[in-house]
């Protein structure tokens, strides 16, 4: 049985949700270790259509065990509302659905100081999703959180106030509204706890469990690897490590443990919010892309900043990450081109940059270099194998193959489950445990 990462080599919104949704039958668990409620996956399925925040979209398939793990920064009213959206539609979460207590809370004041920040940053604004997610994770690593398993716990007043002793001074001076009493949080924060109570347990035992008797788990990161707290962007970046190291440290299961890194790339390159963004399109090209491939995000409704092929940003993610194996998405938003450039480098200062650099000033000055590949201006969505793809569309994959270092496993040409190429692959065959054919049979339901 194998265990694989699933991770965004980009700026996120790659498309995981949709590869994570086609993949599941293929694995026992669904694992999620990083982020909170500022991701966003869309699934559709028959004519369902679901936006999941929080939850592995492996809890839309019936006896699926999905896993929150202890990276993630959960907001319980977010977490409620999808569970009610769930509920409403028929999804049994109830056994399935394990939230680790190691987790931590996102408390109202963590929300206040993010909107209260980015309110006041000006143009050096992170563009945050304004869910509280970086003032979670601070306090966090300060030893000042709150996991969900101490939601209810008598000493939670206390901290709360150690909490707001530190936040107040700043969301004064930015001049948001006072948070109130912490006694009043600790009450909210303790019917909180009676509704999660059923959901927490101790993750990583139940992971081990798993794992001693030979279940396969699939992590599902969120983000990408771009805006990764580490190799990302810096600062322009979330505050969690979507790499898939962090499906390690953010769950518990040891990196031995795990089988393979499945990548995400999207065939152009989109990114959200604030920070640099070699070869942004902000013409005609870029508003067809957006409109094309319907670029707002799914959790701020926010108009997605596109580009082309990024080969640069994603070769040093396939590193990262160690993803031997891609899914690429989106194939079909190219169809329309007559020709389709691919970023092989970057001209900064008179130099030619072949790797993606750290330095955030240099990321703000690099001048794109292009290779310009043939479009193929045929419709791709329905094709269900390679061979059925024009001669240009599988020159152009064959070329990001190359270009990244990675193999191209799952070609995606439209967001329903029957619009996925799936080419045989040994490899991806061993990460699926052999069971491919069930992968297979889901996407021609
Ligand atoms: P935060 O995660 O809300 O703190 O936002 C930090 C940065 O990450 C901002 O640029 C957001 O737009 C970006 N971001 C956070 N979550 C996502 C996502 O799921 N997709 C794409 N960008 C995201």
């Amino acid at each position: 049985m194998s265990n694989v990462v699933i991770v965004g080599l980009q700026w996120g919104d790659e498309g995981k949700g949709k590869v994570v949704d086609l993949l599941c039958p293929a694995f026992d668990a669904v694992v999620r270790y990083q982020g909170g409620h500022n991701a966003g996956h869309t699934v559709k399925f028959g004519d369902r259509h679901f936006a999941l925040r929080l939850i592995p979209s492996g809890i839309l398939h019936p006896g699926q065990e999905c896993v929150m793990g202890n990276g993630m920064v959960i907001a319980p009213n977010a977490l409620f509302e999808e569970l009610d959206e769930l509920h409403a539609a028929g999804v049994e979460t109830a056994g399935r659905l394990h939230v680790s207590n190691r987790a931590q809370a996102i408390l109202p004041m963590h929300k206040a100081l993010d909107l209260a920040r980015e309110g006041a940053a000006g143009k050096e604004k992170v563009g945050t999703t304004g869910r509280g997610i970086g003032p979670a994770y601070e306090m966090k690593i300060a030893r000042f959180g709150v996991r969900l398993a101490e939601l209810g716990s008598p000493r939670l007043e206390d901290r709360l106030r150690t909490q707001l002793v530190r936040m107040e001074p700043e969301l004064a001076a930015l001049g948001a509204e006072p948070l109130g009493e912490p006694a009043r949080i600790a009450d909210q924060c303790r019917a909180w706890a009676e509704r999660l109570a059923p959901y927490l347990t101790d993750t990583e035992h139940l992971l081990h469990g798993w794992l001693e008797a030979g279940r396969s788990i699939l992590f599902e990161g969120a983000q990408g690897s771009l805006l990764d707290v580490d190799h990302g962007t810096y600062p322009y970046v979330t505050s969690s490590n979507p790499t898939a190291g962090g499906a390690s440290t953010g769950s518990g299961v040891p990196p031995t443990a795990i089988d393979g890194v499945l990548g995400i790339v999207k065939a152009y390159t989109t990114r959200v919010g604030g920070g640099p963004f070699p070869g942004e399109l902000l013409g005609s090209e870029g508003e067809f892309l957006r409109k094309r491939g319907n670029e707002f995000g799914t959790v701020t409704g926010r108009p997605r900043r596109c580009g082309w092929f990024d080969a640069v940003a994603v070769r040093y993610a396939v590193r990262l990450n160690g993803a031997e194996l891609l899914a690429l998405t989106k194939l079909d938003v190219l169809d329309g081109f007559d020709e389709i450039p691919v970023c092989v480098g970057y001209r900064c200062g008179g130099e030619l940059l072949t790797e993606f650099p750290s330095c955030l000033e240099t990321l703000e000055e690099a001048e794109p270099v292009y290779e310009t590949l043939p479009g193929w201006k045929r419709e791709t969505a329905g094709c269900l194998e390679l061979e059925q793809l024009p001669d240009a569309a599988r020159a152009y994959i064959e070329r990001l193959e190359r270009l990244v270092g990675a193999q191209v496993a799952v070609v995606s040409t439209g967001p329903r489950r029957s619009e996925t190429i799936l080419p045989p692959n040994p490899t991806l065959d061993r990460w699926t445990s052999g069971r491919l054919a069930e992968v297979l049979a889901q996407r021609d339901a």
